[in-house]
């Protein structure tokens, strides 16, 4: 054989080969290249919660949420889809996740990504959190020890988000000192991938001015969730006590609309003073509220998430506040129509 045939089999072999390793990783072999978290922001656009109460996660064989629903999300005009994680019950004694598990959600990742769609992989255990914050520690720690290294070499857009809706035993002095903690854990591996990190309370705008994240590090998005006003947006929901007997609250007034125009240029100004985009990780109104006003809520949130600039993602496709009508296999029209009109 003379060299000039050898060299194209020896290319061959070797690009073989690291094909080979690329698939054992799961992901490219590299760390993707910085990515501006404006510029990020810019590309995530809009989008939706997905998969937090799926039985996909303790029995992939009854799972509703099918990986065709994420080129349905991505047809239907959205960008981003955040997973919801509740992964601190699937861990085992010594805080390892269950490989079953993590199967589960590489699959899912790796169809959201051939679907181009961003993808947040949010720790959603924040009820845990809320009452027992060593238990949290422990656990979080042991969460993000896995999963940032094995989504090490993911593509940039793959974000981290380090924990949903701080509250309770997490206040704002605990969040961030929590927080921090966290945060070097995936910098360990995750130099510059773009992390998601809301205020305590909830990921309330109005705790934004307590939050305080590391000055040096320019790879954070910051997140807020809007439910205002609850006694429209939570009207009749069972899990908020106060507002489980509440019917006929509409929405839509002018002061309504001026009271979320003024929230939000609120945080439009923190954003601005602190150098942070804005991911609106949650809004919406729970399927009791009247569907007038459902609609009218969700056009003016969105629109104005879009006005300042932010990503948003609505919350959520299926389970309750449905976008997605499982049963039909179709869009809830009006929701869809309210959040990505003009399609
Ligand atoms: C919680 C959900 C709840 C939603 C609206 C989310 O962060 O995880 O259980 O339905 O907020 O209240």
């Amino acid at each position: 054989m003379t060299s000039k045939v050898r060299a194209p089999i020896a290319a061959a072999i070797a690009a073989f080969l690291s094909l080979m390793v690329i698939v054992a990783r799961g992901f490219a072999a590299d760390a993707p290249a910085p990515l501006d978290p404006f510029d990020q922001v810019r590309e995530m656009g809009r989008g939706v919660n997905v998969l937090g109460y799926d039985p996909i996660w303790t029995d992939p064989a009854s799972a509703r949420f099918r990986p065709a629903h994420f080129r349905s999300i991505a047809r239907g005009g959205f960008k981003t889809v955040r997973i919801n994680l509740q992964a601190f019950s699937h861990m085992d004694k010594e805080g390892r996740l269950d490989p079953i598990w993590l199967a589960t959600l590489d699959r899912l990742v790796k169809v959201a990504l051939n679907d181009d769609l961003n993808v947040v992989l949010d720790e959603h255990d924040s009820g845990i959190c809320a009452e027992d914050a060593a238990k949290c520690e422990t656990e979080l720690t042991q969460f993000w020890n896995q999963i940032a290294p094995h989504f090490r070499a993911a593509p940039d857009r793959v974000m981290f988000e380090l924990l949903n809706e701080p509250n309770g035993r997490l206040d704002d002095a605990a969040w961030n000192r929590l927080l921090a903690v966290e945060l070097a854990q995936v910098r360990k591996t995750n130099q510059t991938r773009n992390v998601v990190i809301g205020p305590a309370s909830w990921n309330s705008p109005l705790h934004l001015s307590e939050l305080q994240l590391p000055k040096d590090d320019r790879h954070i998005i910051v997140t807020v969730h809007y439910y205002t006003p609850m006694e429209f947006t939570h009207q009749g929901a069972a899990w908020v006590p106060q507002y489980a007997k509440l019917s006929g609250v509409a929405w839509g007034s002018p002061f309504d609309l001026d009271r979320l125009n003024k929230n939000f240029d609120g945080v439009a100004a923190w954003a601005k003073d602190n150098g942070r985009p804005i991911f609106l990780g949650e809004f919406g109104a729970y399927d009791k509220a009247d569907m007038d006003s459902r609609v009218r809520y969700d056009f003016a949130v969105a629109r104005a998430a879009e006005a300042r600039g932010w990503a948003w993602a609505y919350w959520q496709f299926d389970s309750d506040f449905l976008l997605w009508d499982m049963n039909r296999d179709t869009w809830v029209e009006p929701i869809h129509q309210a959040l990505v009109p003009n399609r």
